[in-house]
């Protein structure tokens, strides 16, 4: 097992990464103390795992279980409400800790709820998605989505532990998988050159899901995030390096309605424009930009936007993009692989011309 610590002062926590940890009752020891534990997860998660989980913790505390249904539609505050009415008839009191069992969507959830439950209680995040192990259950953002946006209300709650199994990785379906190596791959293209020459070296490894390949991919990722959010806990300046590729990324999801592409699928076609717009800005060298595309071919992730998505439309969803300020929209692009940084100072009609080389 190897441990990565997220270093933030009193609220400092580790990360545990390893096979078979799930149902390690030390690892969750330390950081439960109140009697109760409220386990959230999913109905695709409980099957695969929920007894493992709650038989580590029976013999700490009383485990009570919360069965949501799948999928990102059920991240709206809707849940919360109805999560908090079987906390309060369990009851779960201020010391109760909360276990987030699952995907982003499950971690996301869990951990507003504790954000929020009697203004905030202990939790531990237990990551069985490749993508929450790599990005969403590290640096504390927690929420839900409202009907005009997603991720528009929440909370910086920090975990108190994270559990990151990767034998529970064997069951994700591929696509979930190669969505998750996306952010693994930014992680390289924004802060870790050698990282992403490992990942170049290695892809094939990691998409046969070697253990001891993606046990380090994890770690490194998770080093990656940690350092940052470290840095820069509640996004006031450089955190934003994470979202590279998510402003595009994101306008793909909503021009799709958020159907159809996932979460990390949107990412790599965005960072490929972010590496495009990072060339034509004269940051990036072409030669630099050229060993983007390659990589996320081999990992089976788009490298362009849906065709028939148009480019004013685009520009005007990312006009609501959380980081955009007084109406200008804040890129992340990269002066050279392994090395982002932010920008609202561009000309427009580089932008422009950069959308146009992808969109209809
Ligand atoms: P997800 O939680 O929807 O999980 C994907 C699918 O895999 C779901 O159907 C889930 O039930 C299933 N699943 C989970 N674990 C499984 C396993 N071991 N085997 C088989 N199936 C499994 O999606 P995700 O990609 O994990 O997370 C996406 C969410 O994370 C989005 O809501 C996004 O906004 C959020 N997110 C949050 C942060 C953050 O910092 N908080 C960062 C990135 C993404
Ligand atoms: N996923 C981006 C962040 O945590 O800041």
């Amino acid at each position: 097992m190897k441990t990565v610590r997220v270093e933030l002062g009193e609220r400092a926590y580790p990360i545990h990464i390893g096979a078979g940890l799930l149902d390690n009752t030390d690892l969750y020891k330390p950081h439960i103390k109140g009697a109760k534990v409220f386990i959230i997860t999913n109905e695709t998660v409980a099957p695969l795992c929920l007894d493992k989980v709650e038989s580590a913790l029976a013999p700490i505390a009383e485990v009570h279980p919360s069965i949501l249904p799948d999928g990102e539609s059920h991240k709206r505050l809707s849940t919360i409400e109805s999560i908090v009415d079987q906390m309060l008839s369990v009851p779960c009191d201020r010391k109760t800790t909360v276990v987030a069992l699952g995907g982003g969507v499950v971690g996301d959830i869990a951990g507003f709820t504790a954000a929020c439950y009697q203004r905030g209680i202990r939790f531990i995040q237990v990551p069985t998605t490749l993508l929450a192990q790599v990005d969403s259950s590290v640096g504390g953002k927690t929420g839900v989505n409202h009907p005009l946006g997603k991720n528009m209300i929440g909370a910086f709650h920090q975990p108190v532990c994270v559990i990151a199994d990767s034998e529970i990785l064997t069951s994700l379906p591929e696509r979930e998988f190669c969505a998750g190596l996306a952010e693994v791959i930014k992680y390289g293209l924004i802060r870790d050159l050698e990282f992403f020459e490992w990942l170049e070296n290695n892809i094939e490894s990691l998409l046969q899901r070697e253990s001891n390949a993606v046990a380090y991919a994890v770690e490194q990722s998770c080093r990656n995030k940690a350092a940052v959010v470290a840095e820069d806990e509640t996004e006031s300046g450089i955190r934003a390096i994470l979202n590279f590729g998510h402003t595009f990324g994101h306008a793909i999801e909503t021009g799709l309605n958020y159907k159809d592409w996932l979460h990390g699928e949107a990412v790599a076609a965005g960072m490929v424009m972010a590496g495009e717009l990072s060339v034509r800005l004269g940051l990036l060298s072409n030669q630099e930009n050229q060993r983007i595309k390659p990589l996320l071919k081999k990992t089976k992730l788009p490298i362009s936007p849906p065709r028939h998505l148009n480019a004013k439309e685009f520009k005007s969803i990312m006009a609501v993009d959380k980081k955009a300020e007084a109406g200008t929209v804040k890129f992340i692009v990269l002066n050279q692989l392994g090395n982002a940084q932010i920008t609202s100072d561009y000309d427009n009609e580089i932008l422009d011309s950069t959308l146009a080389s992808f969109l209809g």
